[in-house]
């Protein structure tokens, strides 16, 4: 028994370090190395071991807490209610069990269980005050999240008012759809950026931006699954759902009433293969006490409620035969090894290709050509060879080896210092120029409708188009005779090429494809430059003092600008009548407030504090509750109590409700006022 119970506290010990460490990553890096399932795997072992030896539980523990820590860098948000995690359950036994225990303590036959689908995403919380969006939160560490206010402002889907003056803590999941994961990751691919391993990656990744104008632009979406303190007239969660849809915040559709565990477990079936065709990406069911009295009866413990549970899939994992292994040649000139398989159907499509990355992914793995391997969606979205089963090997497999040549264009291909890629380094190459038209033709660059990948090739092929200017030049005449393009369709793509020379500069930017500039940074340049050759001119300084344009940025850019095949280019666009200039904008409101800190106290006359403090948030500014030495303005109305004081103390700047109006730009300054926070000392 002491031997074991030494083996039992070994393992443990490992356990709560590689859990940790996984954590870690998950958590705070975003950037996990193994499967939920693995990971889960992992902690109910260790959950397993401190059940058989209690004295081996710890305090730091793992399973002593929630989730993972917030981030420097936002302010922490206290949660009223912890915002716990729930238990797992791997099978039909375990939801068997769940139900017995759930029984058990209710002293009751059967009882009535709420399942929703387990949407795969991150946990946040939203506060509404009299109806009004306050405040949002990741869920942190449980009980202490990061303040995610203005994030979860750019998600159109959530009421910033909501139909009735209430006030409320509503929690749900924020995640990315499968189609605009896929997207994301096709853009940060073109812009050289690294990729995210999954939907849940990409949505936590945004949600976390420091600055929201960034998380404005990533497609977030939510949906809501609970309230954080029940209001009392509600009796279950199938009426807390219908209430929080009535006050028009998204919940998801499919959601059922079974009364019994068996329903329960027909239900977690019926969505096993389904699951592969919704939108979005579910991990599982979760499977909630309807009653939300017998929910308070049963209470929690200090990881997860004893109401609820959650049934996880497990991921789906076939076996293919790899028929070769070829190498694809991206609009850069990088050479990326992809196997294609046996076709398998998986996870709701069939997939016939994998990518193996790199040459040093591909060596890790050791696949070789006529291996047998398990492949997987990586996120349940691209497709990846997980291992090579060698046990199946017959002597007959070949290995691979990265070609010294592009296999386009025959030139030989190099690894720059610092890249885990080769590249075809030769600018005419035609995958290159191929895929570069596809780009420059994309939706979110010039989006000419009708020009994709075969179209793009045609041109290319009957030499109508070596670059993208020529495609200004096509002539219906010259299209029609194409084999792959009837009359209607030639005709179609001219005009679309036309009506694409009007484009804003951002737009062309972005389609001429310079390294490291993606969507955002063309946007930035276009909209601080206004026209192409004013950025031509502008040296590091100017382009870095463009905010969010770093060294790497502006110095892809000045590259991009001096090479002679860029001028011939851009001569040839000009001459073609495409535009070269960004409209100016329209005046918004602008972050006049960015980086300051306000504190209100005592009531203001012509606003409420909720909205006051909406209007400090919409243009960038941060409110506290309290008076410390960070903040810059106390706001003070009638009877301002003792934040007064303090403010004085501290030498805060004081504002009475007119000047806080004049500094929003909400009211003309009065005669001999001025609006610069300076002029506020000491009044
Ligand atoms: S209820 C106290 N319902 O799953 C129970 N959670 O570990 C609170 N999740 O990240 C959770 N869909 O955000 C609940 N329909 C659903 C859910 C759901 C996804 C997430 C939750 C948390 C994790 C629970």
């Amino acid at each position: 028994m002491e031997a074991k119970r030494e083996r039992a506290a070994e393992r443990a010990a490992q356990l709560r370090r590689e859990i940790d460490e996984h954590n870690y990553r998950y958590h705070v890096l975003d950037q996990p190395v193994i499967s939920d399932a693995d990971f889960d795997r992992m902690m109910q072992e260790l959950i397993d071991i401190e059940q058989c030896f209690p004295e081996l539980r710890a305090a730091d523990s793992p399973t002593a807490r929630v989730g993972g820590e917030p981030l420097p860098g936002f302010a922490t948000v206290a949660h009223r209610q912890p915002m716990l995690g729930l238990e797992n359950a791997f099978n039909e036994t375990e939801l068997h069990e769940f139900d017995g225990r759930v029984r058990r303590a209710a002293g009751l036959e059967a009882v009535a269980y709420f399942c929703e689908l387990k949407i795969d995403g991150l946990a946040v919380a939203l506060q509404y005050e009299e109806g009004l969006f306050t405040r949002g939160s990741t869920r942190g560490d449980g009980f202490t999240g990061e303040e995610i206010t203005h994030n979860l402002r750019t998600i159109k889907q959530l009421p910033l008012r909501l139909p009735e003056p209430v006030t409320l803590e509503a929690r749900g999941e924020v995640y990315i759809s499968r189609v605009d994961f896929e997207n994301m990751n096709r853009t940060r691919h073109e812009q050289s950026e690294p990729l995210f391993a999954n939907p849940r990656n990409a949505a936590a990744g945004s949600l976390r931006q420091l600055d929201p104008r960034v998380s404005a632009e990533r497609p977030l979406r939510i949906y809501l699954y609970g309230l954080g303190q029940p209001n009392p007239d509600l009796a279950s969660q199938a009426e807390a759902l219908a209430y929080l849809e009535q006050l028009r915040l998204p919940v998801n559709p499919h959601r059922t009433l079974c009364h019994g565990i068996a329903a329960v477990w027909d239900f977690c079936r019926s969505w096993q293969e389904e699951r592969h065709r919704l939108p979005y990406e579910i991990d599982g069911i979760v499977i909630k006490v309807n009653d939300l009295e017998l929910q308070r009866l049963l209470g929690s413990t200090s990881r997860s409620p004893r109401w609820a549970i959650a049934y996880k899939y497990p991921p789906e994992e076939k076996t293919t035969r790899v028929l070769d292994i070829r190498v694809n040649v991206g609009r850069t000139g990088t050479i990326t090894p992809v196997a294609i398989l046996e076709p398998v159907f998986l996870s709701g499509s069939t997939v016939q290709r994998a990518s193996l990355h790199n040459e040093e992914i591909l060596a890790e793995k050791e696949v070789l050509i006529g291996d047998t391997v398990v492949v997987r969606k990586a996120g349940e979205v691209i497709p990846e060879v997980v291992q090579a089963l060698k046990e199946k090997r017959t002597g007959s497999e070949i290995r691979f080896a990265m070609p010294d040549r592009c296999p386009s264009c025959g030139a030989a291909v190099y690894r720059l210092p610092g890249e885990a890629a080769r590249r075809c380094l030769n600018p005419s190459c035609p995958a290159q120029v191929v895929e570069r038209l596809v780009h420059f033709a994309s939706r979110r660059a010039m989006d000419i409708e009708g020009l994709g990948p075969a179209v793009a090739e045609l041109l290319w092929r009957e030499r109508l188009a070596a670059d993208v200017a020529d495609l200004y030049f096509l002539e219906r005449a010259q299209l029609e005779p194409l084999e792959r393009l009837a009359e209607k369709s030639a005709a179609n793509l001219v005009d679309a090429i036309a009506r694409s020379r009007g484009n804003p500069l951002h737009r062309l930017l972005f389609g001429l494809g310079i390294r490291f500039v993606g969507e955002r940074a063309s946007r930035l340049l276009a909209e601080r430059f206004l026209t192409l050759d004013a950025l031509q001119g502008a040296g590091t300084e100017e382009l870095t003092a463009v905010p969010e344009i770093g060294p790497k940025i502006a110095e892809a850019v000045m590259h991009f600008f001096s090479s002679p095949q860029t001028g011939e280019l851009l001569g040839k666009l000009r001459r073609a009548g495409v535009n070269f200039a960004e409209p100016a904008a329209a005046p918004a409101a602008g972050r006049t407030l960015a980086g300051l800190t306000f504190v209100f106290s005592g009531s203001l006359e012509r606003l409420t504090r909720v909205e006051a403090a909406l209007l400090v948030e919409e243009r960038g500014g941060q409110v506290a509750s309290a008076v410390s030495k960070k903040t810059d303005f106390l706001v003070a109305g009638e009877a301002p109590g003792g934040k007064l004081e303090r403010a004085r103390e501290l030498g805060v700047k004081v504002l009475d409700e007119n000047r806080f109006l004049e500094m929003l730009g909400r009211r003309e300054p009065g005669v001999g006022t001025t609006i610069l926070p300076d002029s506020y000392a000491g009044s």
